[in-house]
């Protein structure tokens, strides 16, 4: 039963996969005035403690909590490889889901999804969180409104420095352990959201900086449909802080370089860097050239934690009161566009993406 608070019924939302980022959101869950922590699902000893800690069941298994509650939603942040699994038995039980990003360890089985819950009608919220960002919401809505005119292109960064030790486990250092697929699904989401859909890439790759088998750096070029254009330079073994986490200020955990921006959207009549949110614009659209200074100003933005903000919206979600930000079809997309960009970076070729089927 839920827990009655303010004169409304708090929604029941249960965890499975208590690892790094599962705990982040059952610490938002406890503390949301909205919803509540039902159980959480997890094998190890430590979830079993944590559960205890908090009051709540634990479930050694996800079949073991689908057997015995009905919670009113379940966040998945397994492993990538059980993701299809876990969303399918939920999907099946007719339980509201976030699923963590990837939202498959594959853009095929990602498809294979895709398809299960459209024919069940089922209820998605994909866990990118910076679509809750206030920064990329205001960047995103001053594109909209034309603010920059038509867009032309975007340049991105995700240049940041993983410590050594992070290469201890032997997958890291091998292809498929590298920042394509591990971390450039973020920024590809943020860049749909900015930009709109991506329908060619184009990659090279280097692992100089490291000497291992997989990528270190990679510069990549994107095709939007619009006909805009955008380049992207990954790496995890630069001293630089251009990377969302240490110019957004937003995951505590890095260190914080807030005066440097990582996107640069461009358009016809002005131009914005994020997350300064800084905006040159071009004061006289007629007679528009170089020679003519352009008008400087920064776009407001009210810092609040994009993960609490998702948990807030998942609860909405689940209570029919808005449609997901991040649609499972969101997921996808981004699977299917990260695997094109390691597909060009091996192959040398230009990938062209069709629409999500
Ligand atoms: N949104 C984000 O910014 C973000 C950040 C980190 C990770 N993630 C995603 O979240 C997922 C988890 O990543 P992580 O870093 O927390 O990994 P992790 O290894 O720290 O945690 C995974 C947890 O799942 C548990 N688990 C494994 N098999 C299980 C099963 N069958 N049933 C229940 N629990 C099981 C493990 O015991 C572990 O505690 C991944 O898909 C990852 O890509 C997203």
């Amino acid at each position: 039963m839920s827990r009655v608070e303010s004169g409304r019924s708090l929604t029941r939302i249960a965890v499975v996969g208590a690892g790094s980022i599962g705990r982040e959101h059952v610490r938002r869950i406890v503390g949301s005035s909205s919803c509540e922590l039902a159980s959480i699902t997890d094998s190890t000893e430590s979830t079993a403690a944590l559960a205890d800690d908090l009051g709540v069941t634990h479930y050694a298994s996800l079949a073991e909590l689908l057997a015995n509650d009905r919670p009113d939603g379940v966040v998945i942040a397994t492993p990538n490889q059980l993701h299809v699994e876990h969303a399918t038995a939920c999907i099946e039980a007719g339980l509201p889901i976030l699923l963590e990003k990837p939202v498959a360890d594959s853009a095929a089985r990602a498809e294979q999804l895709l398809a299960v819950a459209e024919a069940a009608g089922a209820v998605v919220l994909t866990g990118h969180h910076r679509t809750h960002s206030p920064h990329v919401r205001v960047a995103v809505e001053a594109v909209r409104s034309g603010l920059l005119g038509q867009v032309v292109g975007v340049t991105g960064t995700a240049l940041f420095c993983k410590p050594d030790d992070y290469f201890a486990q032997a997958w890291r250092r091998e292809p498929g352990g590298g920042p394509i697929l591990l971390n450039l699904i973020h920024e590809v989401h943020s860049l749909r959201m900015l930009c709109g859909e991506i329908v060619a890439v184009e990659a090279v790759t280097a692992n100089q900086a490291r000497g291992f088998a997989v990528e270190d750096t990679a510069a990549i070029i994107l095709v939007f449909a619009s006909g805009a254009l955008g380049t992207f330079l990954l790496s995890d073994s630069a001293g630089s802080g251009r990377s969302w986490e240490q110019t957004s200020g937003e995951n505590p955990h890095y260190a914080s370089y807030p005066d440097e921006d990582c996107y640069h959207v461009a358009g016809t009549l002005g131009s914005l860097s994020v997350p300064t949110m800084r905006v040159s614009r071009i004061a006289d659209p007629v007679a528009r050239s170089w020679f003519e200074p352009m008008e400087r100003s920064t776009l407001e933005v009210v810092p609040a934690d994009p993960l609490a903000l998702q948990l807030e919206h998942f609860g909405a979600v689940v209570r029919g009161e808005v449609e997901p930000l991040c649609t499972l079809r969101d997921g996808v997309m981004n699977v299917r566009i990260v695997e094109a960009i390691h597909e060009s970076a091996a192959t040398g070729r230009r990938i062209e993406l069709g629409l999500v089927p």
